[in-house]
This record gives C-alpha cells, sequence and structure tokens, in this order.
C-alpha cells in the first residue's frame, strides 16, 4: 500500500508531462494559423436586402394618384384652353390677352375685374364675382362676332387657361359648375400708393397665420367631423 502511494504521483506527473507534450503540439497549430481566407468565388456574403419600402397606406397611395392624375388633366386642359384662344380670342385680346385697343385685357393686372371697364357695352353692369360669371359672359358674347358659336367645354377649356393665367392655381380640370366656386372680385391695381395694398397683403397673411395656430389643437376638427 505504502509503495503504491510513493509510486502514483510519479507516474501521475510523468503522465502529466507526456500529455503536456502532446497538447502543446496539437492544439496550437489550431489556434494560432490564421484561417485562410474564404475561396474568392464563394457568393459574397454582404449583398445587402433591398431596404424594405416603408409600408404607404394604400388610401394614401389611391389619393396621391388621383391628385397627380387630376393636376395632369387640368394641364392638358389649361393648354387646350390656349390654343383655343390663339384662334379665337387672341386676334383682339392680344396673343397674351394683354388687350388691343378697344377690346379690353383677359390677363394681367386690369384683366376680369369685379367691375366692368368704362365704356364697356356688353359687359355693362355686369360684375364678375366668381369665374363663372366670367364663363356666363363669354359664352353668351365671345367671340364678338360669333357669340356662343364654340362648344361648351371649349369655352371652359378658355377660361381655363385664362383663370390660370391670371394666376389661379387649378388642382382639377375646370367645370362650368366648378367655376362658380372660383372667387375672383378682382379689384383695379391702386394707382397710386402701392404701399397700402402691401400692408393689405400682410394683415391678410397675418390673419391667416392666426387662425391656423388657434387651431393648432384640432379645436375645430370635431366641427370638421360633424359635417
Ligand atoms: C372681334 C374681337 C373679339 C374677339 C375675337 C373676342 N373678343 Fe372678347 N371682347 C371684345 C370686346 C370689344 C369686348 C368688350 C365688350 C363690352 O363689354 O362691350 C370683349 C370683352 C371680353 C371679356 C370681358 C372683359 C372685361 O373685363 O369686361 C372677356 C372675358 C372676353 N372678351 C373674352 C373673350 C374670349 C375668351 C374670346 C375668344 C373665345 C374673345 N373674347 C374673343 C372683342 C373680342
Amino acid at each position: 500500500m505504502k509503495a503504491r502511494i510513493r509510486i502514483l504521483p510519479q507516474t501521475f506527473v510523468v503522465a502529466a508531462l507526456l500529455a503536456g507534450a502532446a497538447c502543446d503540439k496539437n492544439p496550437e497549430p489550431a489556434t494560432v494559423s490564421p484561417e485562410p481566407p474564404p475561396p474568392t468565388d464563394a457568393p459574397p456574403a454582404a449583398e445587402p436586402p433591398p431596404p424594405a419600402e416603408p409600408a404607404e397606406d394604400p388610401a394614401v397611395a389611391e389619393a396621391k394618384r388621383k391628385e397627380a392624375e387630376n393636376k395632369q388633366a387640368a394641364d392638358a386642359q389649361i393648354a387646350q384652353g390656349k390654343d383655343l384662344f390663339a384662334q379665337h380670342c387672341a386676334s383682339c385680346h392680344g396673343e397674351n390677352g394683354e388687350g388691343k385697343g378697344k377690346h379690353p385685357p383677359v390677363v394681367g393686372e386690369k384683366a376680369l375685374l369685379l367691375d366692368a371697364p368704362k365704356g364697356a357695352k356688353k359687359r355693362k353692369g355686369q360684375q364678375f364675382q366668381t369665374a363663372a360669371d366670367v364663363l356666363t359672359f363669354v359664352q353668351k358674347h365671345m367671340p364678338l362676332k360669333k357669340p356662343g358659336s364654340l362648344k361648351p367645354e371649349e369655352y371652359v377649356a378658355i377660361l381655363a387657361f385664362d383663370l390660370t393665367a391670371n394666376g389661379v392655381s387649378l388642382v382639377e380640370p375646370l367645370s362650368a359648375p366648378g367655376a362658380a366656386n372660383i372667387q375672383l372680385g378682382r379689384q383695379p391695381p391702386p394707382s397710386t400708393e402701392p404701399a397700402a395694398d402691401a400692408s393689405k397683403g400682410d394683415k391678410a397673411e397675418g390673419k391667416g397665420k392666426k387662425k391656423k395656430e388657434d387651431k393648432a389643437e384640432g379645436a375645430d376638427k370635431p366641427a370638421e367631423d360633424k359635417k
């Protein structure tokens, strides 16, 4: 029993040495040697997936599409109106509607004013409150020598052009009923004191802003919803 006890540590040491030598030799190359680079013909691991399109609300997408379509249709109508104006109206009202002699302007700051120009015969006493009033007048009296000779939609197209030329922006094609919603009420340009006009503009803008701010918390949203 004693002899065994003495021997055991020795064999253990030898075994440990042997084992240590064996262990040192084997794992070392495995851990130290750098991994060979991956074969170059391997598919590139880093192909980034296409960024996912932010999912758009279909209703929003549809509204956007419709909006673009309306704008395009309006532009086509305006272009048609421009051609028709050149054909049927420009000989008297000028190539750009600027007016000529006795023929009043239909484009510019003196055009389509609320009150008829001085000396107007056909239009005497008729106000242009809305675009529909212009349409009614033009359909009845223009072209001067051939009143009512164009198709209704041609008059509407000419009006669409004329309104646009006067700074009205159309987000959809003009229609005869729609014309009634376009307020004109244009006043003659102030011949003096342009500053007065500017201050008016500022006031109007300020008011608009204030209104929006007041609305900020959606105070009037419920009212809108009720409608
Ligand atoms: C032969 C010349 C002539 C042609 C062509 C003509 N007009 Fe006129 N237009 C006039 C005259 C003149 C007046 C003024 C009528 C009046 O009130 O006495 C007028 C008035 C108008 C007015 C009202 C202007 C205002 O401020 O009172 C509009 C709008 C108008 N024309 C649009 C047209 C359009 C659109 C066409 C083409 C479809 C056209 N005109 C073709 C001669 C013409």
